[in-house]
């Protein structure tokens, strides 16, 4: 497979060589070559891949109720932002913004929907999707907001797994920093330099101080240093409020375990999949799961406070699922179109389908309470009500 020209002049810049992470970096979020930087990549049934929101309304539906909770919980007579970052084409904020002025009417009308897009090509189609929504909509970054921090709720949707990784290769006694190198106009992944003594000390609380007998030469995985960054740059644009991550997310000692040997990065484009990362560089999204340990330590070192995590199959259950299953299943046979009532039926089978979206994780934060404070009740942690699926 050719190497396209851009990149070509890049490695050559950079001596022939870059780490993985500067060129997942490039092939995702360059303005002009990236997938998501030019805008290539598409989602949906017709793009290159689908998420929960592309499915229809259901899963926004469902999610609403713990947005609003969140949003009425806040002390303040202030405008209440619900931000979403990365919002991909929109579906999500506009379909968000639809449930809030429909179920929530007062609070609605003192909501502002604020979009975090770094990627100008991604933003455009946004803006389009986003021409009549219901609410006051505005795009900014999170460097801008912290001028003058939101009261609010962040919602980050398949958002981190874009985040550009590093990667770790065994070397059989010690950990190298894998690379990217042009040879002879292909593309290759080399194991790279030692990681320094510092790098591999932060290893240690992930299973991975040394990769030992069970982890030989070759055996590959993640490390993800763009979460805390981003999570500091996310709290300080958000005075008061929540963030929501939703995300494939793996605990360390599953993420780490001896038999994932080459990670979880993997390349989609047109509905098809694949493990190598090398693949039409600029034209496949590039998507690594998250290290559950990784993602809440990071929130600790700056400044947010877990409140809680479930699968979503759990957490959508509790937020109704079952519910608006049975409510389905009771219009059938009442002039309601049977295609609309199957297609909205599957889409909430598929998002609790524990071998697939199912499996996501929701992890909620918020912002560090003062001492004695008690953080306030989330929906999507409790437990559903038997007695309320009919
Ligand atoms: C997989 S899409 C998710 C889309 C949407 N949330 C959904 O569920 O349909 C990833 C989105 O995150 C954006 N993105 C990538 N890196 C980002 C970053 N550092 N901050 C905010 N958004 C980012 C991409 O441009 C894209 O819009």
């Amino acid at each position: 497979m050719s190497v396209p020209l851009w990149l070509q002049q890049r490695l050559h810049a950079a001596g022939g060589s870059v780490p993985f992470r500067t060129y997942m970096e490039w092939a995702l979020h360059d303005p002009e070559h990236g997938a998501y930087g030019a805008g290539r990549l598409r989602i949906g049934r017709a793009g290159d891949f689908v998420t929960a929101p592309a499915l229809g309304p259901e899963f926004a539906a469902l999610l609403a109720p713990q947005l609003a909770q969140w949003l009425q919980q806040l002390d303040t007579a202030r405008t209440l932002s619900l931000v979403e970052t990365g919002p991909g084409e929109g579906q999500l904020a506009a379909q968000l913004a639809q449930a809030l002025v429909a179920g929530w009417p007062q609070l609605a009308a003192r909501t502002e929907l604020v979009l975090v897009e770094p990627n100008a090509g991604m933003a455009a189609r946004q803006r389009e999707r986003l021409q009549h929504c219901p609410l006051p909509v505005r795009w900014s970054s999170f460097r801008q907001l912290a001028d003058a921090p939101l009261a609010g709720v962040v919602v980050a949707h398949e958002v981190l797994d874009a985040l550009a990784v590093e990667r770790i290769v065994s070397d059989g006694s010690a950990w190298r920093r894998q690379r990217v190198t042009l040879d002879e106009g292909r593309l290759r992944l080399e194991p790279g330099d030692p990681l320094e003594p510092e790098a591999v000390a932060r290893l240690q609380p992930l299973g991975l101080a040394t990769p030992g007998a069970q982890r030989p030469a070759g055996w590959c995985s993640e490390l993800h240093p763009g979460l805390e960054p981003w999570l500091a740059a996310c709290g300080a644009a958000l005075g008061q409020g929540r963030l929501l991550v939703i995300d494939y997310a793996l605990e360390a000692w599953r993420y780490y375990a001896p038999s994932r040997c080459d990670g979880t990065l993997m390349a989609y484009r047109e509905q098809r999949a694949s493990g190598d990362p090398l693949l039409e560089p600029g034209a496949w999204d590039l998507t690594a799961h998250l290290c559950i340990d990784s993602l809440v330590a990071a929130a600790a070192a700056s400044g947010w406070q877990l409140l809680g995590q479930r699968r979503q199959g759990e957490a959508l259950l509790a937020l109704g699922l079952a519910q608006r299953l049975h409510g389905l299943q009771q219009s059938s046979g009442h002039g309601v179109d049977l295609a609309d009532l199957l297609a909205r039926r599957e889409a909430l089978l598929r998002l609790v389908d524990p071998t697939a979206l199912g499996d996501f994780r929701w992890l909620a934060f918020q912002r560090s309470t003062s001492e004695g404070e008690i953080p306030a009740a989330s929906q999507f942690l409790q437990d559903p009500d038997p007695t309320e699926a009919g």
